[in-house]
């Protein structure tokens, strides 16, 4: 499967047939893992986990063997760092027909954090379960993507703009890129990423959903803008700057970064 390929089929797997992975595999995805990197240059690192000798489990998960729990520092940046690269290992992951769910709400987070040694200065902000997808949904699978609407994303219309927030894209600058921005996985399904395009430019913002914005001391939204320019830059190859272009936005849409498309 190329790049565009694996983007369109990937989707969250909650319900794996209970195999554990194959050491092969296994060695594949933490050689892999050493090798990830990220635009913003923030080290991300991966730890695998025995779910049973760690006793971890997810209330939303079935027939699970493995964990891998993310770790960053905890330094600006660090959250779409984590997004870019943690979201590489799932591609990665499901180029060799390993399913993944990211998981930041559904488990015992400080049994996650304690296994996976997460030190002061340092973030945990997601895991997630690996292995091979079975071939039906368990219940509480089937129930948490009707929940979230898991196979629905908006409309292209209002997700990416020209040059200002007040013109949606025409429909043909809508390409594979953008398409995988659309199908980018994010927490709850919110899909905050918003992109501007300017000629060869496309900023992307992050439309906060006010619900996320108060609590914590860091932002699972900006995680899922990670996740949009990892997929973005994956296609397209494009150049990651962060210099605002000081576009009019409504109060709760944010400036992230660009990435600039060369020879278009
Ligand atoms: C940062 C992040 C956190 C998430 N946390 C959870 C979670 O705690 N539990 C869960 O079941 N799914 C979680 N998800 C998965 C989303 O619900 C899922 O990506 C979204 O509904 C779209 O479905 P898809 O991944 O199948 O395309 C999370 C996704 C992201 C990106």
């Amino acid at each position: 499967m190329n790049m565009i390929e694996l983007i369109r089929t990937r989707k969250s797997v909650r319900t794996f047939d209970g195999r554990p992975l194959s050491e092969e595999d296994v060695k594949k995805l933490s050689d892999y893992a050493a090798t990830i990197t990220n635009p913003y240059g923030i080290s991300v690192s991966f730890v695998f986990l025995d779910a049973k000798e760690h006793g971890l489990s997810s209330p939303v998960i079935n027939g699970e063997h493995l964990y891998v729990a993310g770790k960053v520092p905890m330094v600006a940046h660090c959250e779409e760092a984590f997004g870019y690269s943690f979201e590489q290992f799932v591609l990665y992951a499901w180029s060799l027909g390993i399913g993944t769910t990211w998981i930041r709400g559904t488990m015992k987070r400080e049994l996650f954090e304690q296994a996976a040694e997460t030190a002061d200065g340092e973030l945990m902000p997601t895991v997630t379960s690996l292995g091979y997808p079975a071939t039906e949904r368990a219940e509480a699978d089937i129930k948490l993507r009707a929940t979230v609407h898991g196979d629905e994303r908006l409309e292209p219309s209002e997700l990416f703009f020209d040059k200002t927030f007040s013109t949606p894209l025409s429909a043909s600058d809508y390409d594979d890129a953008l398409d995988a921005v659309r199908w980018a996985p994010s927490a709850a399904n919110r899909q905050p990423c918003r992109v501007v395009k300017d000629g060869n430019a496309y900023h992307f913002y992050l439309k906060h959903s006010s619900a996320n914005r108060s609590s914590a001391t860091w932002d699972v939204q900006k995680i899922d803008l990670g996740i949009s320019i990892c997929h973005f830059m994956n296609v397209t190859g494009g150049e990651f700057s962060i210099a605002d272009p000081k576009i009019g936005t409504d109060e709760s849409t944010e400036y992230i970064a660009t990435v600039t498309i060369k020879n278009k």
